[in-house]
């Protein structure tokens, strides 16, 4: 029989090419402090190894929080009719980008809740326009759509995309998301890939009934799936959701989610998310960068449109005027001996050649 200390199975991890679930698993379930300690420096070290001492930003613009979806833990969700909608104007919108470019940030995302009458070729022209003004890369966070609209913007300069799968499980999908289908954010993920973005997906931990197995074959997805980026962040009730009575999710297991994360996909770009420095009004981000995590994402969304972006309750940096979260996140950087990387930090996988 394999031996199962942690140290072999971290080892096996990193070494194996398809890890075990079983392993995953085991590393999941560990509770003793000095394993997880454990756990947490192994994990730290393949970040060093693979992507360095330095933390990537990406400048966060949430153009829009009009959404049709309605995601049972999301308060965009359209159901949500106490919450003031906002669309950003296009001056606004390149405003932020210009703040962004001019904090010297080499990627903006440009995010939204999922409207399907969202017009492509006006956020074609907005690409356009960042990519003549500003040196800098283009990342998209809008929701599921064709295929045309992903080429479409593509071909406008864009040069990321993030869609999180949330989570894998079929079922726990279906309940999470009744209109929507697992398939269909699957195929788009695919078109992505295809089209030549760099390529964005993530989880959500904590979420009700979801379980340890679950988040094995989340970490098994990304992997399989090579993604240049993922995101994996703390369930956190928002009281306007079917989910408001949930408890949240338990820190330490998205911590070592993205441990395991990062020792199985080795130089992927794993930002502390906004989510995990939002629980219970704790910031855990120094945390997930000393665990595995290489990226934050400042928020340039002006007020007070940011905190109409209200995703969850307590989002971090809600209250802060734009150009805050610079010196905040510099601090942040010193207290764990890292440094901040203000380049476009590019996917760092080599592209294989996909067979037809
Ligand atoms: N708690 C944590 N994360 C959430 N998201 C949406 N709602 C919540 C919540 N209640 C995350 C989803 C989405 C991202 C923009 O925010 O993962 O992809
Ligand atoms: Fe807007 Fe899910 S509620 S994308």
């Amino acid at each position: 029989m394999a031996e199962k200390t942690l140290q072999t199975v971290l080892n096996r991890l990193y070494a194996a090419d398809v890890p075990e679930k079983a392993d995953i698993e085991y590393t999941l379930s560990i509770k003793d402090a000095a394993q997880t300690a454990e756990l947490f420096a192994f994990a730290d070290e393949i970040r060093q190894r693979h992507v360095g001492d330095g933390i990537l930003l990406r400048g966060i613009v949430e153009f829009s929080n009009r959404c049709d979806n309605s995601c049972k833990y999301c308060g965009l969700n359209k159901t949500n009719v106490n919450l003031k909608r906002y669309k950003l104007t296009d001056r606004q919108i390149l405003n932020c980008v210009e703040q962004v470019a001019n904090a010297g940030i080499g990627t903006v995302v440009l995010q939204s809740g999922e409207q399907a009458d969202l017009d492509s070729d006006w956020l074609a022209g907005i690409i356009r326009e960042i990519k003549t003004r500003f040196d800098i890369a283009v990342t998209l966070s809008v929701g599921e759509k064709y295929c045309q609209d992903y080429a479409l913007w593509k071909e406008a300069g864009a040069d990321r995309y993030l869609l999180k799968i949330e989570t894998t499980n079929r079922q726990l999908y279906q309940n999470l998301h009744p209109q929507m289908a697992l398939d269909n954010r699957l195929r788009c993920s695919k078109d992505l890939k295809t089209l030549g973005y760099q390529n964005g997906s993530g989880n959500i931990i904590g979420l009700p009934d979801q379980t340890i197995g679950d988040i094995a074959d989340d970490i098994l997805f990304f992997a399989r799936e090579r993604f240049d980026m993922i995101g994996i962040g703390p369930f956190i009730p928002h009281p306007a959701t079917a989910l408001s009575d949930c408890p949240p999710s338990d820190v330490e297991m998205v911590l070592k989610t993205i441990a395991v994360t990062r020792i199985i996909t080795k130089d992927s770009h794993l930002p502390a998310t906004t989510a995990i420095g939002s629980v219970n009004g704790n910031d855990y981000r120094p945390d997930a960068l000393m665990a595995g995590a290489n990226v934050l994402m400042p928020n340039f969304t002006p007020l007070p449109y940011r905190q109409l972006y209200e995703i969850y309750p307590g989002k971090r940096c809600s209250t802060e005027a734009p150009g805050t979260c610079g010196p905040c996140i510099d601090m942040m950087a010193n207290a764990i001996g890292r440094t901040i990387d203000l380049s476009r930090g590019d996917s760092l996988k080599k592209k294989r050649k996909e067979c037809a």
